[in-house]
C-alpha cells in the first residue's frame, strides 16, 4: 500500500479548525482509496512565535524538507509585523524548496456560487500558472533617507530566462494534458514593466514547441477585465508572480470565493506544499463557523500531486456534489458549523465508494 509523509502546520487563527476537518477527509479517502498518510504535525505561526521567538526552526525545516509535501492551514496575525510570518514561513517554503509553480485551478463547480450573471460551470474552468520565485518577491527592496522628505524606496523585480521558462513550459504541458481548449494565455504587464520583454520571448520561444497549443496574450489590466467579461476564454494562463497575485484572488472570486480557493506551490517531483489561500481570519477563529472547502480542495490537490488521482477526484466529486444539491448550502463564515461540512464531505466520500 502506497503511504506518504505529510508535514502539516495547521497555523493560526481558523488554521487550525479548517485543517483538522481537511486532516479527516483526507484520512476518509486514504480508507476509501487504500493508501497511508503519517502526519508530522508542525506548531509553527504567530501564537507559537509569540510563546517562544520561533518560526521555523532549522531541524524542523529540514525534517520538513524529507516528507513528501507539506500542507498549511493559514498563517497571519495582525499583532505582528506584516509580512513576519508569512515570509518565514510560506515564502520560506517557496524560495528554500525552490516551488517554482503557484497552480491555481479556478472551476466553478455549481453556477449558485459565481458572481457573474449569466455564467455556466463550462464558463469557469480554468487553472493559473503563476511563477512563483521571482518578480517583486526576491525581497531586493531598500531605504534610503528614511524618514525625510527625500526619501527613495526601491525594489527590484527579478526575472531568470530559466525562471520564466520553467513557467512557461509547466503551463504549456498542463493545457496538453487537460485537453481543453489546449490554449495558454500569457498575462503580464510588458508594455510598463519592459524587464518582462523576457517573457513576451520566452514565451514566444516556448511555443514554438508546441504546435498543437494555442497562444493568447493579455495585459494584467485587461485580463482582470475580461476574467470577469469572459472567463470562458481562459484555458491555461500563465504569469509573471506579482500579476500571478493579483488575479488569482479576482479567480478566487468567479469560482465562488477565498471559502473555495485552493493552491499548490509546486516543484515537480519535490516536497510541495498545498493550502487554502484564505487567511486566518482571526475574528472568526475558535468558533468552528469557517468553511473548511477550500482547506478540503487544498488536501485534494496535495492528493492529485502524489499520485492518487482518484483520491483527488472523489474529494472533488464529493464537495461538487454537496454543492450542487444544495446540503452545502454556501461557502461563508458560520453558514454550517466547520465540522458538519467535514461530516457531509467524509460521508459522501464513503456513500460514494459504498455504491462503487
Ligand atoms: C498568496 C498571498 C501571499 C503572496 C502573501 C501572504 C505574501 O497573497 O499566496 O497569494 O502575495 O504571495
Ligand atoms: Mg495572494
Amino acid at each position: 500500500m502506497a503511504n506518504y509523509d505529510i508535514t502539516v502546520i495547521a497555523g493560526d487563527g481558523i488554521g487550525t479548525e479548517v485543517t483538522r476537518e481537511s486532516n479527516r477527509v483526507l484520512d476518509a479517502a486514504a480508507s476509501v482509496y487504500g493508501f497511508e498518510l503519517r502526519r508530522n504535525e508542525l506548531p509553527f505561526g504567530s501564537e507559537h512565535y509569540m510563546q517562544t521567538k520561533e518560526i521555523f526552526p532549522d531541524d524542523a525545516f529540514e525534517a520538513a524538507k524529507d516528507t513528501d509535501a507539506i500542507y498549511l492551514g493559514a498563517i497571519g496575525d495582525p499583532r505582528l509585523p506584516v509580512g513576519l510570518i508569512e515570509y518565514g514561513i510560506i515564502a520560506k517554503c517557496r524560495f528554500e524548496l525552490d516551488l517554482y509553480i503557484n497552480k491555481r485551478p479556478i472551476k466553478l463547480y455549481d453556477e449558485r456560487l459565481c458572481p457573474l450573471k449569466d455564467k455556466t460551470c463550462e464558463d469557469v474552468d480554468m487553472v493559473i500558472i503563476r511563477e512563483n520565485t521571482e518578480d517583486a518577491y526576491t525581497g531586493m527592496h531598500g531605504f534610503a533617507h528614511k524618514g525625510q522628505p527625500l526619501e527613495v524606496a526601491t525594489q527590484t523585480m527579478v526575472y531568470t530566462r530559466e525562471g520564466t521558462e520553467r513557467a512557461i513550459r509547466y503551463a504549456f504541458e498542463l493545457a496538453r494534458e487537460r485537453n481543453k481548449n489546449k490554449h495558454v494565455t500569457l498575462i503580464d504587464k510588458a508594455n510598463a514593466v519592459r524587464a518582462q520583454d523576457l517573457w513576451t520571448r520566452v514565451f514566444a520561444e516556448v511555443a514554438q514547441e508546441y504546435p498543437d497549443i494555442e497562444t493568447g496574450h493579455a495585459y494584467i489590466d485587461a485580463a482582470c477585465m475580461w476574467m470577469v467579461k469572459n472567463p470562458e476564454w481562459f484555458d491555461v494562463a500563465v504569469t509573471p508572480n506579482l500579476c500571478g497575485d493579483i488575479i488569482t484572488d479576482l479567480g478566487a472570486m468567479v469560482q465562488g470565493g477565498m471559502g473555495i480557493a485552493a493552491s499548490g506551490n509546486i516543484h515537480p517531483g519535490k516536497t510541495s506544499l498545498f493550502e487554502p489561500i484564505h487567511g486566518s481570519a482571526p475574528k472568526h477563529a475558535g468558533k468552528n463557523i469557517a468553511s473548511p472547502v477550500a482547506a478540503i480542495m487544498a488536501g485534494a490537490m496535495m492528493l492529485e500531486y502524489l499520485g492518487e488521482k482518484e483520491a483527488a477526484t472523489g474529494i472533488e466529486g464529493a464537495v461538487q456534489q454537496l454543492l450542487r444539491s444544495g446540503e452545502i448550502k454556501g461557502l461563508g463564515t458560520g453558514v454550517h458549523a466547520t465540522s458538519e461540512v467535514g461530516d457531509m464531505v467524509v460521508n459522501q466520500l464513503q456513500g460514494a465508494s459504498a455504491s462503487l
